[in-house]
């Protein structure tokens, strides 16, 4: 008599942190019960894998979804919807909604949002401000909290904290990995007059590399003094590359699918104000740098920054236009065909969208595909060709910088806790996604 399980995936190439194999996965109750030859066992549901590869689920730690209050550009539904379709399992979302998210009545509001709404597990970051330092160590514990955020440099939203004695005090709080966006907001300021009105191009040039690597090589040395672990989001240019690399022992580094695929000034060039995203795309001295840094095992993670505007929000002339572009759907095509290319293994890449985030943020049961985790699984048809689109897009917004492009390897199915959600590109399942649960955290 062989075992019985709810579901069994038959078959696949499974990529791991052992390694690639054909193996079958036996799921029970929503986690992995058994890996390898599953011939005589019985099963509710067999998916055929056969030819396909699984990776265990995909983690995006960082996405807005604009839930509450910009619901006009996103909410927790299409924002998931948009996960799951591009392959997905779980994702880290941000404070910059209306309210900010900053108290554990606006985190808990959140959650209960995201509970029958949202396709993928979730886990929702704090803002750090100037006014919860106290709360701090409470608001990392919470149900469904990420850890704290923090704006050092101002982009889309008003979470902003510049000054390095507030800085030191809320890194102090932190016990978990808390993430910062990176920009001076002094130089920022200063710099205001070199955005030339109608041409986004000129947004690197206003927020350039030296704006970044201030506020990098500043939040660093505050992380240092007060030996807390923080986490540095998009990681834009060659000199904080640098600079990181020799800081790792308290910086963990995450890179994004657009700053290592689009480049200036190409990419103002044909999609203008689509491209502007803060920190910017930059030259391809940064973009070589970034995936340089990415081979030498500098970057830990990757998050899409998806960062939903509509499109009448975009057409504004430049600056008035938004920064922001949507990218929770398409990180994984545009990583498999990074893959196919030749410029990462797929290892890698299960490492930066798996393993790195679990190991980062200490997530409960997933990361991997382990007997007794979570049967998180993201399956990929590292053959199929397809053309991305903005059709196929998902998120409320409709459009992606990717329209017309053309890539190999694509999400086929996405599996979160033992539940089919996607599959080859219909919504499969109920919107079931649950708080990620963490070490540190709850
Ligand atoms: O371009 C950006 N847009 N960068 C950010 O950091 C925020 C984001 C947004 O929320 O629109």
């Amino acid at each position: 008599m062989g075992a019985s399980f709810d579901v069994i995936v038959k078959g696949a190439t499974v990529v791991n942190q052992d390694g690639s194999g054909v193996r079958d996965i036996g799921i029970r109750n929503g986690r992995i019960a058994a890996l390898g030859s599953l011939g005589g066992a019985k099963a509710a549901e067999v998916i055929d894998a056969k030819g396909l590869h699984v990776l265990p689920g995909v983690i995006d730690t960082q996405v807005h979804f604009r839930e509450p209050g910009l619901e006009h550009k996103e909410d927790l539904e299409t924002g998931s919807r948009a996960a799951v379709m591009g392959g997905v399992t779980a994702v880290f979302e941000m404070p910059n909604t209306k309210p900010l998210t900053t108290s554990q009545a606006t985190l808990a509001d959140k959650v209960r949002r995201a509970r029958g709404r949202m396709f993928c597990d979730f886990a929702f970051y704090v803002g750090g401000t100037r006014e919860n330092i106290e709360d701090i160590p409470a608001l990392e514990r919470l149900e469904g909290s990420a850890g704290i955020k923090v704006f050092i440099g101002s982009s889309t939203g008003d979470l902003l904290v510049d000054d390095d004695p507030s800085l030191e005090r809320i890194i102090a709080k932190t016990s978990r990995r808390a993430a910062f966006h990176a920009e001076d907001e002094t130089r920022l300021k200063a710099r205001m007059g070199l955005r030339r009105p109608g041409d986004a191009s000129s947004h690197p040039v206003w927020r350039d590399e030296e704006a970044a690597l201030l506020a990098t090589r500043r939040l660093v040395g505050l992380a240092e003094r007060k030996r807390r672990r923080v986490h540095v989001l998009h990681v834009s240019s060659a000199e904080e590359m640098a600079f990181l690399a020799a800081h790792k022992d308290w910086a963990s580094v995450e890179a994004t699918p657009h700053h290592l695929t689009l480049v200036a000034p190409e990419c103002y060039e044909r999609l203008g104000t689509y491209a502007q995203m803060n920190p910017p795309v930059r030259g391809e001295r940064h973009r070589q740098a970034i995936w340089a840094a990415l081979a030498d095992g500098v970057v830990d993670v990757l998050g899409s920054d998806h960062a939903p505007h509509t499109r009448e929000e975009k057409d504004h002339p430049y600056p008035e236009s938004h920064s922001g572009m949507t990218g929770v759907q398409t990180l994984v095509p545009i990583m498999l065909d990074h893959v196919n290319a030749g410029r990462l293994t797929l290892e890698r890449l299960v490492d930066l969208t798996s393993h790195g985030p679990q190991r980062l943020f200490g997530i409960r049961g997933k990361g991997r595909i382990a007997v007794g985790g979570d049967a998180d699984l993201t399956i990929v048809d590292m053959k199929r060709r397809e053309t991305i689109s903005n059709r196929w897009i998902q998120s409320r917004c409709g459009w992606t910088p990717y329209d017309g492009v053309k890539v190999q390897g694509w999400p086929v199915g996405t599996v979160v806790r033992g539940r089919r959600v996607m599959w080859d590109g219909e919504i499969a399942g109920a919107a079931g996604g649950a708080p990620v649960g963490f070490h540190e955290g709850w």
